[in-house]
Formats: structure tokens, sequence, C-alpha cells
């Protein structure tokens, strides 16, 4: 029996960062993985999400702005094979570089399922592993179908982003059930590609967990690339054929039928928790099919048994499994971490425009009756967005009326992803919108943007 200070279950973003903090700290670690390090983000999710992505939004650029740009080409073709080959290597160096972080660090990786065991133990195959100190579950998620309603992923005609991620080909039509952020990226990567796209939302608006102007903003710019955005629309039944689907969808109180080749449901994803000794270890599940967790130590109802990143509930970010990880470490090793602050977690949807926020929506500040200002800035008044010809999007601040505080921040625009950090520092540190202000910004910069929402939000905006 080998024994190590922490066996984590699970080599993904929160698994592996995990590992790399406890070995700095002087533990000894293994990680248990049954596939490729990296977990999905790096291997089918993320990461070849955004090398598509970036595949997408060139095939954009080309297609719709090389002649304005000086740029002469002939008829733009596309090859969503060539992409989804690139989009691969991608991935396979940044499970490489996991493999080679894991070495460095000296942590050792055991390959396979690892099922816990009462008293800390892993077993691996027919090899008992112990924990001197902690096992920390890091097992992830996983696609998940509808089959209440015929939906089931059958891998040919009805997919997941699991097969989206391997097409040689762009199918000819697809619907998309689910616009959350797996739904909307693939929309935005099939319909670049030559696609007839059609996005299926439940909820009333696509992105329905950001705030209702950045979903509008996307709608639009989505419809004015051709996606057929339905939101508010349910899918009551499923014809699963061999070349085609039909779906039956009830939208606005009408019913219709709508066909296509293919089907990608992205609809939500499964937490992995079964079969793996979860239950007979003293590890108990929510009503939502989470791992218990104390969010204040990110134990388990068992001892000696911690939860991190995706299975440990929502939301289901790589970024917090990561940050997670490091702070479940720390607390290993007999640290205090600074607490994780669950309130300023930066969420991003990588599509053109991106759609980036962090804090409250607009409609939480309203149903949290909170007495707010908000502050707007569009990307058609900033002068770096004019001149790289990406003027769709804005900044918007929401501020504590009394306080100052950036009560939450949405921002859509070519680079929100990269932009929307500024204001997750400043809600760390508990700057006001007239210290986000009182930093000079570069000029001219997107970010500029953002200080001029923040001045908006006192009603003192100079470039509108
Ligand atoms: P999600 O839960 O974020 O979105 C699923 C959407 O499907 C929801 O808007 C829901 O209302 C809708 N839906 C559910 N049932 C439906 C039905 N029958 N018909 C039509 N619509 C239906 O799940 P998603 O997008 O699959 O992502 C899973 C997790 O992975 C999320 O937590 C997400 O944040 C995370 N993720 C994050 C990414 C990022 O940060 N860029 C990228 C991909 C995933």
């Amino acid at each position: 029996m080998a024994s190590f200070d922490i066996i984590i279950l699970g080599g993904g973003p929160a698994g592996y960062v995990c590992a790399i903090r406890a070995a700095q700290l002087g533990l000894s670690v293994a990680v248990v993985e049954k596939d490729k390090l990296g977990g999905v983000c790096v291997n089918i999710g993320c990461i070849p999400t955004k090398a598509l992505l970036h595949s997408a939004s060139s095939i954009n650029l080309i297609a719709h702005q090389a002649k304005d740009l000086g740029i002469e080409v002939g008829a733009v073709k596309t090859d969503y094979g060539v992409a989804m080959q690139r989009s691969r290597k991608v991935s396979e160096q940044n499970s490489k570089g996991v493999e080679f972080l894991m070495k460095k660090n000296k942590v050792t990786v055991i390959k396979g399922t690892g099922t816990l065991l009462p008293g800390k133990k892993v077993k691996v195959g027919t090899d008992v592993h112990e924990a001197k100190k902690a096992v920390v579950i890091a097992t992830g998620s996983r696609v998940k179908g509808i089959p209440q309603i015929g939906l089931d992923i059958n891998k040919t005609t009805v997919i997941s982003s699991d097969e989206a991620l391997f097409l040689e080909a762009a199918p000819k039509s697809m619907i998309v059930v689910g616009a959350g952020a797996v739904g909307s990226e693939f929309a935005d990567i099939f319909n670049a590609f030559g696609t007839k796209v059609t996005l299926v939302e439940a909820l009333p608006r696509i992105l329905p967990i950001e705030d209702a102007e950045s979903s509008d903003a996307l709608a639009k710019s989505f419809k004015k690339r051709g996606i057929a955005v339905l939101a508010g629309a349910k899918v009551l039944k499923a014809t699963v054929g061999k070349d085609s689907v039909t779906l039956e969808i009830e939208a606005g109180g009408e019913k219709k039928s709508i066909t296509a080749d293919t089907v990608l449901m992205a609809a939500g994803r499964a937490v992995n928790t079964e079969a793996m000794g979860f239950k007979e270890a003293g590890v108990q599940l929510t009503d939502h099919g989470f791992v218990k967790v104390n969010l204040a130590t990110l134990e388990t109802t068992a001892p000696g048994i911690y939860c991190i990143g995706d299975v440990a509930g929502p939301p289901m970010l790589a970024h917090k499994g990561s940050r997670e990880g490091a702070v479940v470490a720390e607390r290993i090793a007999g640290l205090k971490p600074h607490p994780i602050r669950y309130d300023n977690i930066p969420s991003v949807t990588y599509c053109h425009p991106e759609v980036a926020s962090i804090g409250l929506t607009e409609e939480q500040c309203k149903e949290k009756k909170l007495d707010y200002q908000v502050g707007r800035f569009p990307f058609s008044a900033n002068g770096r967005a004019r001149a790289s010809n990406e003027t769709e999007g804005f900044v918007k601040i929401i501020r504590d009326k009394k306080y100052g505080e950036i009560l939450g921040a949405h921002i859509v625009s070519g680079h929100a992803s990269e932009i929307i950090h500024e204001l997750a520092v400043a809600r760390e540190n508990e700057y006001t919108v007239e210290e986000i202000d009182l930093a000079i910004h570069a000029h001219p910069t997107l970010s500029e943007a953002i200080a001029e929402a923040a001045l908006d939000s006192m009603g003192r905006v100079i470039h509108t």
C-alpha cells in the first residue's frame, strides 16, 4: 500500500492545481486520473472550444471585413476538419503541459479510476493507496441529454460538445438545445463554418444568467449573422431519425416543428459522483446531486475528505475549481488561506462578441431592492474599438448609490474576457467607481470604456 499526504481524485483544473499547490507546500501528492490530464477543460472543453472560436472569428473577419481592412481575398472557403485538427493539437499541448507540471512538482500520477474506501483510502485497480492527511474529490462533470423528451445523446444525430469537438465536417444544419455558455459558443462556431444554426432556449432569453442587456446584445448579434434564436421555447418532443432530428417546440403559445441534420445538446451537465464509493465512505450528496460541501472549509460530510470543482457545486467553471484547489491545498497544509469570494467569480462566454460579467445583474439588484445607479459606455464611442472595427457591445457598471461600491459589471465586446479582470480586482479590494476612474487608463484602449462607464454611473461621462 502506497501512502501520500494527499490523494486527489481527478486531474482537471481543480485537481491538478490542488496537486501543484500542495506539492509547493512540501506535501507528498498523488493524482488519480483515468483519462488525459487536464480534464474536460483542457481536452474537451474550454481550450479546444477557444481554438475553434478563434477559427470562427477569423472566418467572420476575413469574410465580412477583409475588404474594408485593405485585404483582398477570393471567395472564403472553410474546413471544419482542419480547424478541429488544430484545436486537438492545442489541447494536446496543454495536456502535455499539465503532465510536465506534475513531473516538475514531483506529483505521482496514478492512471485508472479511483474508488474511495472508508478511512481516507483510495483503490485503483487492485492497488489500495492511503492518504495520511486528506483525500480531495475533483471528479468533475460530464455532458447529459434529456432522455425524458427523446433527446438521448446517440453520438450521430444527437450529439454533445464531446462529439462536436471531433467532427470532421460542419453539419449542414444544427439545432442547439440550450443557450448557456456551451450552446452559445457552439452556435457561434458552427454558424461561422456555414451550418444553418437554430439556437433553442427554454428560458425567455439566451445566456439567461447574464444581465438582460448582455443577452439582448448577443441575441441581436447572432440574428444579424443568421443564427435563428428561439428563446422561451420549450422542446416538447423529439423524433430522432437516422439522418435528421425533428423537434416539436412550443414558443409564445404556438407549436412548431423544426428539423436539422444534427441536434447539439447543451442543456447543462451532470456531475460525476457514481460508482466511486462516495456513499460508503460517508460522502453525502445535495438534493441537486452535487457533493455536499462546507464552503468555508471545502470539507465533505466525511472527515478528511474534501471536494472541489464542478462536482462540489456551481458555478461549473474551471477558474472556480482551480481556486478551490489552491485554497484546499493550503488548508490541508495547515495554512489559513484567504476565503473564496464566491460572489466575485468572473463569468465569460467566448462567442463573438464575448459576454463577460462579475457580481450582480441589474435584475438581481432590483430583486434585492438595492439602491443603485447604472453607468454605461458603448464601444461605438471608443476610439480603439473603432480603429479595430469592433464596435459591437458596451460596458455596464452597476454601482451602489450611497457608497459607490461596484455591485456588478457587464461587458459585451470582442475582448470582454480580457478586460473584465479590472473589475474583478476592484471588487476583490472593495474599490469604488471613483477609484476606477482615478486609475489613469491608457489611451486608446478598450479598458477606457470601463473608466467611462464608471464615470457615467456618477453622471460624469466624457465621451458620450
Ligand atoms: P448551462 O446550465 O449554463 O445552460 C444550459 C441552458 O439550457 C440553460 O440556459 C437552460 O435554461 C437551457 N435548457 C435546459 N433545458 C432545456 C430544454 N429542454 N430546452 C431548451 N433549453 C433548455 O449549461 P451549459 O451551457 O451546458 O454549461 C454547463 C456548465 O459548464 C455551466 O456551468 C457553464 O457555465 C460551464 N461552461 C462554462 C463555459 C465558459 O465559462 N465559457 C463554457 C462551457 C461551459
